[in-house]
């Protein structure tokens, strides 16, 4: 007990390890991970998407088309209104000359889940048992949809992540 008490008064005392100086703490850098997190969910998504279009189109799995229906459009508006409302105000924050690049980020969310919205009537269908009248043309949107997202997600990666990151 007595020892356990002097080794938490010793880490008190102990300046931050090395690899956590000059980092924000935790509480400022949650958008960045939440950011993270989601951008992974996305990505998954986009190999779901990369399964199904490689898949067409005899091996289809249909059931997953309908997993990726219903998750598809939830996820990016949810991403997007946390972008809106906590990614950007942040980013504009740390880089005041961002005003044009947030502006076409917004466009690509309003872009990409119009998007979205197609591919997923186009899943629902192919879900529920309907013929792949034209395996071309939906591989083609599929790949245009993952395409699109992880090129999205490439730039906030590299420009958004580590201005808000500090
Ligand atoms: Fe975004």
């Amino acid at each position: 007990m007595r020892g356990e008490r002097q080794l938490r008064t010793k880490v008190a005392h102990e300046p931050p390890a090395p690899h956590m100086e000059g980092r924000k703490p935790l509480e400022a850098r949650r958008p960045a991970l939440v950011m993270r997190h989601v951008h992974e969910n996305k990505l998954a998504l986009c190999v779901a998407l990369e399964a199904v279009a490689d898949a067409l189109p005899e091996s289809v799995c249909r059931a997953e088309c309908l997993r990726i229906a219903s998750l598809l459009v939830p996820l990016l508006r949810e991403a997007h209104a946390y972008e809106d409302d906590v990614i950007f105000p942040a980013y504009a924050a740390a880089a005041p000359d961002a005003d044009l690049t947030i502006q076409r980020l917004r466009v690509e969310h309003v872009e990409d889940e119009s998007f979205a919205d197609e591919v997923t009537e186009i899943l629902l269908a192919v879900g529920h048992g309907e013929p792949i009248a034209n395996a071309e043309a939906m591989g083609f949107m599929l790949r245009g949809l993952f395409e699109t997202l992880r090129r999205h997600i490439a730039f906030e990666r590299e420009h958004v992540l580590p201005a808000i990151l500090g």
